[in-house]
C-alpha cells in the first residue's frame, strides 16, 4: 500500500520549486483548504439547515438569521484571508466593491485573492454538485500599504495560483501553482485532503459538449455550426458527442478536465459578454485548463492576456480540450 500524501505534506514539498519561496503562498494554500473544508461541511448539511432548523424562524442559537450559502461560504473565505496575514485584499463575486483589509498584519501581506465563493448557486437546493473558485496574484501597489483596485484588475497571465474545490459525490481541491495541476479529495473520516489526482491532464479530445442550449437561437451562428457539428455523425468522431451541462461551472469544467470535453458559455444577442466572470471564473480556470494541457478563450483570443477593465467584468468562455476548442474556434466568425 503506498503512503497518503496530504496536501499539507504536499505544499510543503513544493514549495522550493517556487520562486518568492518564503512560505507566505504555502500558508495561504492551507487557510484556503482548512475555509474549504468548512465551507464543505456547511454545504453537507444545506437540506438540514434549510428545512429542519430553517423551520424554528430561520434563526440559529446566536440568534442570527440563516443565511444563504453562497454568503455563508462568502464570509469563510474572507474571514480566512483577512486573518491569516497573507493577503491584504480580496474581490468576490457576492460583493459590489472589492475589500482592502485594514489591520497592519494584512497591509503587510504579500498578496490578493479574487474568487467565486460557490458556483453553481442555482444547484445548491437541488443537491447537485456545486463549488468554490479561486484566483491568487501579488499585489502591485507597495507593501504596508491598502489593496487598491489597480492590485485586483491584473491580466490572468499574472495569476501565481489558482484552484477550485468541489463539492460533488467527494470534495476535491484542484490547484495549480503554474508547475502541473493537482487533485486531492477530502477524506472526511481524518479531516484531510489526500492527492488523488497527481498531474492531471485534460485529455487531448473528447466527446463531451457542455453549454445551455437554450441560448442557441440567441448565440453567434458559429456556435450554432459547432453544435451541429457536436451533434453529428460526419464529425472527427463519426458519431454524435455526449450533451453534459450540470450547470455549475466548476462541476462541468472538472468532468471534462478527467473525460475530455468542451463547456461554452458563448456571448448572446442580449448579453454580448455572456455571464461568466472573467475574474473569478475564467481567468482561474483557464490557467489550471493551459496547465494540464487544455484552452481557455474567448472564441476567438486567449483568456489569459485580457486585461481586465472592471471588477465584475464578464467574457464568453471557451473552455477544454485543446482540439475540441480549436475546432469550436474555426467555426467562429
Ligand atoms: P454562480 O452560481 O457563481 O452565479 O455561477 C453560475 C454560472 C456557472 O456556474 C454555470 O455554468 C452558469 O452560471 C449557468 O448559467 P445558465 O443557467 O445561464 O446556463
Ligand atoms: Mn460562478
Ligand atoms: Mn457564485
Amino acid at each position: 500500500m503506498s503512503k497518503v500524501v496530504t496536501l499539507n505534506e504536499f505544499i510543503l514539498d513544493r514549495q522550493a520549486e517556487f520562486p518568492f519561496a518564503s512560505g507566505e503562498l504555502s500558508r495561504l494554500l492551507s487557510d484556503i483548504a482548512v475555509a474549504a473544508k468548512i465551507v464543505s461541511r456547511d454545504v453537507r448539511k444545506a437540506g438540514l439547515v434549510d428545512h429542519i432548523l430553517g423551520a424554528h424562524g430561520n434563526t440559529n442559537v446566536q440568534g442570527e438569521e440563516q443565511q444563504k450559502l453562497d454568503v455563508v461560504a462568502d464570509e469563510q473565505f474572507i474571514k480566512a484571508f483577512e486573518n491569516g496575514g497573507e493577503v491584504c485584499g480580496i474581490a468576490s463575486e457576492e460583493n459590489d466593491d472589492y475589500v482592502a483589509f485594514t489591520s497592519e498584519a494584512a497591509k503587510k501581506g504579500k498578496y490578493v485573492v479574487l474568487f467565486d465563493p460557490l458556483d453553481g448557486s442555482s444547484n445548491i437546493d437541488v443537491n447537485v454538485s456545486i463549488g468554490t473558485i479561486f484566483s491568487i496574484y501579488r499585489r502591485t501597489s507597495d507593501l504596508g500599504s491598502e489593496a487598491t483596485l489597480e492590485d485586483m484588475l491584473q491580466a490572468g497571465d499574472k495569476q501565481i495560483a489558482a484552484g477550485y474545490v468541489l463539492y460533488g459525490s467527494s470534495t476535491m481541491l484542484v490547484y495549480t501553482t503554474g508547475c502541473g495541476v493537482n487533485g486531492f479529495t477530502l477524506d472526511p473520516s481524518i479531516g484531510e485532503f489526500c492527492l488523488s489526482h497527481p498531474n492531471m491532464k485534460m485529455p487531448e479530445t473528447g466527446r463531451i459538449y457542455a453549454m445551455n442550449e437554450g441560448n442557441i437561437d440567441i448565440c453567434n451562428p458559429g456556435i450554432k455550426d459547432y453544435v451541429k457539428y457536436c451533434q453529428s455523425f460526419e464529425n472527427d468522431k463519426g458519431a454524435p458527442y455526449s450533451g453534459r451541462y450540470i450547470g455549475s461551472l466548476v462541476a462541468d469544467f472538472h468532468r471534462n478536465m478527467i473525460k475530455g470535453g468542451i463547456y461554452i458559455y458563448p456571448g448572446t444577442t442580449t448579453s454580448p459578454e455572456g455571464k461568466l466572470r472573467l475574474l473569478y471564473e475564467c481567468n482561474p480556470l483557464a490557467f489550471i485548463a493551459e496547465q494540464a494541457g487544455g484552452l481557455a478563450t474567448t472564441g476567438f483570443d486567449r483568456i489569459l492576456t485580457i486585461k481586465p477593465e472592471r471588477l465584475h467584468q464578464r467574457v464568453p468562455f471557451f473552455v477544454g480540450s485543446k482540439k475540441m476548442v480549436e475546432k469550436a474556434m474555426s467555426l467562429m466568425q
